[in-house]
């Protein structure tokens, strides 16, 4: 098998950022028997491996990636009936939104709620994507992925991930794994999950509603908060920083200087904060710009850049500062959710 790798491409509209230098070689990975033989080539040339989905949640280095950038670009949807379930089995390539939206209009329940989240399937396992109220990984039944270190293919059911908020064992086995299919467990029978605020008051009068009613409740919620990035004037990568998680002494701190800060339980006495309500709120940099970047004006927690006229230096020191400032000001280290990459 001989696929080609190309030389010196430039990373930049892979990304949904917009920003970033070249990779050393690059290649579309379109079948999963060509995973292997990518690997073994990784291994013959010795240098280093990065897969790449729909580029939505990487801040690529402006000096570019050394090795070889993979773009993963498997695709194929398979289902299987089980009494009221179905599984979905579905190529890592995928783009997410489509199979959202294809089975939203079967009928079938589990995904409506992750509705116009940019990138690809393979991509949903790695940092457990999560909006409205759910996340992915409480749909995800097995996740297929090529292990470079025993160099086979393993089907691990999701209780084997480490999924956790926005984190998995993909994440933490820092390239190890490289996830070829995601078979998701939907449900036939109605299931609305509609705790989260915003879907709660969007059906507060409404009775009989069906998966395509939330998936279309979600996607109008959602275009309000987040920038569109698919015409192509604004880079972004959504929530650049995770919803930070405390324990019951700093939230006590918090609490006695900021007594109506919003948090969720998460169990183990630890809570999760708002970092967009904090950014808003508490350190006014809703709509605040710096440069080409800057807080999206309507979630704070949402970095956008002038298309074409940042870098990922600038992304970096602007995303650098709101930590400075997230920590001097509250005495919290805050995580990005956005991945580095070649830096
Ligand atoms: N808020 C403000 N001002 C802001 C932003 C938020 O006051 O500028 C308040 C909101 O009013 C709300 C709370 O903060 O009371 C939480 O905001 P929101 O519901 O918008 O959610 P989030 O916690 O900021 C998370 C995910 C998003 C996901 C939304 C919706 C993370 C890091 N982000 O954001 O995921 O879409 O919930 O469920 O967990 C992503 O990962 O890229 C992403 C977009």
């Amino acid at each position: 098998m001989s696929i080609e790798l190309i030389p010196a491409v430039d990373l930049a509209s892979y990304t949904t950022l917009g920003v970033g230098g070249k990779a050393d070689y690059f290649v579309r990975i379109e079948r999963v028997k060509e995973v292997p033989w990518l690997c073994e080539k990784i291994i013959s040339m010795s240098c280093p491996l990065t897969i790449l989905g729909g580029g939505s949640n990487v801040l690529v280095s402006d000096s570019g990636v050394r090795g070889v950038v993979a773009l993963m670009a498997i695709v194929g949807i398979d289902t299987k009936e089980e009494g009221d379930d179905v599984l979905v089995r579905v190529g890592a390539g995928v783009v997410f939104d489509d199979l959202v939206e294809y089975c939203a209009r079967q009928g079938w329940w589990g995904l409506e709620n992750l509705s116009h989240i940019p990138g690809t399937v393979g991509a949903t396992p790695i940092q457990n994507v999560g909006a409205y109220g759910v996340e992915v990984s409480e749909v995800i039944d097995t996740v297929q992925v090529f292990d470079r270190q025993k160099e086979r293919f393993i089907d691990m059911l999701a209780s084997d991930c480490g999924f956790q908020y926005r984190d998995s064992l993909f994440k933490s086995a820092k390239g190890r794994f490289i996830v070829v299919s995601v078979t998701f467990r939907l449900s036939k029978k109605p299931m609305p999950k509609l705790h989260y605020a915003d879907l709660n008051q969007y059906f507060i009068s409404k009775k009989n509603i069906d998966v395509c009613d939330v998936r279309k409740a979600v996607v109008e919620i959602r275009s309000n908060k987040f920038p569109k990035w698919q015409d192509g004037l604004v880079g972004t990568a959504g929530s650049f920083f995770k919803n930070p998680i405390v324990d019951e002494t700093t939230l006590a701190r918090l609490k006695a200087k900021c007594p109506d800060l919003p948090v969720y339980e998460v169990g183990n006495g630890k809570v999760k904060l708002s970092l967009g309500w904090i950014l808003d709120k508490l350190l006014n940099r809703k709509g605040y710009k710096k440069g080409a970047v800057g807080h999206y004006e309507k979630q704070a927690l949402v970095l956008v850049v002038d298309h074409k006229k940042s870098s990922a230096e600038e992304i970096d020191l602007f995303a650098k500062e709101v930590e400075d400032l997230v920590n001097s000001e509250l005495g919290i280290k805050i995580e990005r959710e956005v991945t580095m990459v070649g830096v």
